[in-house]
């Protein structure tokens, strides 16, 4: 089966899974850290090279202190439990976002585990966090326009030579949205140019191998022409 290469998910509907169980909104959050767990391991298995997960916006600022400071908590929570066993399975661990505004604990367990697996040659796994797709693309045009002034670059360049300014550089195959809304939410602008697109009703905290499995039978199943006739 085609598998695609590289996987990125809006992880969305932590908050409404919590309510609807009567639970607190951060309740969806740390269930929904243990998603990224299981479908890390076997988006791994399954032989997918490069995973990125949503799991802080630019705009996600904007909700109650008390969310911020708990998602904030999170990847210390999260790599304390599981970086052994990512280890275990060979994974890499990058980010893509500006780190600068997290506290600074956050930021240090989040550089120590990509430092810790940067050897590693199974799946990276991608964490965007404080990322916005416009800031990506206006950072990308600032450092450019750097490499002209400076005169390291002609000005001209190809969209595969602007790919290599972004945060993210490579094309994305398949886009996933958990939770029903059918929104890209400012996520990789430019890389979803020809991804394919599953919005699944299934909430994030609910995700798991088998819903990964059905989301990577339905990409096999699509016939991506990029433009031409037939592929
Ligand atoms: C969207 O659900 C989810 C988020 C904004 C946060 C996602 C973060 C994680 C799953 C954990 C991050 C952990 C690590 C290790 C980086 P929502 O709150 O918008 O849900 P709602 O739409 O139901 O309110």
């Amino acid at each position: 089966m085609k598998v695609p290469e590289t996987i990125a998910i809006i992880m969305d509907g932590n908050g409404r899974w919590a309510k609807a169980k009567g639970l607190p909104r951060t309740a969806g959050h740390k269930q929904g850290a243990d998603t990224i767990r299981t479908v890390a391991l076997h988006a791994n298995a399954r032989g997918v090279k490069k995973l990125i997960l949503y799991a802080f916006s630019t705009e996600n600022w904007k909700r109650p202190q008390d969310e911020v400071s708990f998602l904030c908590k999170l990847p210390g929570l999260f790599f304390n439990r599981f970086i052994k066993e990512l280890m275990v399975n060979n994974i890499r661990v990058t980010f893509a976002g500006e780190l600068e505004r997290f506290p600074e604990d956050t930021q240090n367990v989040i550089l120590k585990a990509v430092d810790q697996t940067s050897a590693n040659t199974g799946l990276e796994l991608c964490i965007a966090i404080n990322y916005g797709a416009r800031r990506e693309i206006v950072k990308g045009i600032l450092h450019y326009a750097e490499d002209v002034v400076s005169q390291s670059r002609k000005n001209d360049l190809t969209e595969e030579e602007f790919s290599r300014y972004l945060m993210i550089p490579e094309e994305v195959d398949l886009l996933i949205r958990t939770s029903g809304e059918l929104r890209i939410s400012n996520f990789l602008l430019w890389q979803i140019a020809y991804a394919e697109l599953i919005f699944t009703p299934v909430a994030w905290p609910d995700f798991n191998e088998e819903e990964l499995d059905r989301c990577i039978e339905e990409f096999a199943k699509r016939d991506r022409r990029f433009g031409g006739l037939t592929s």
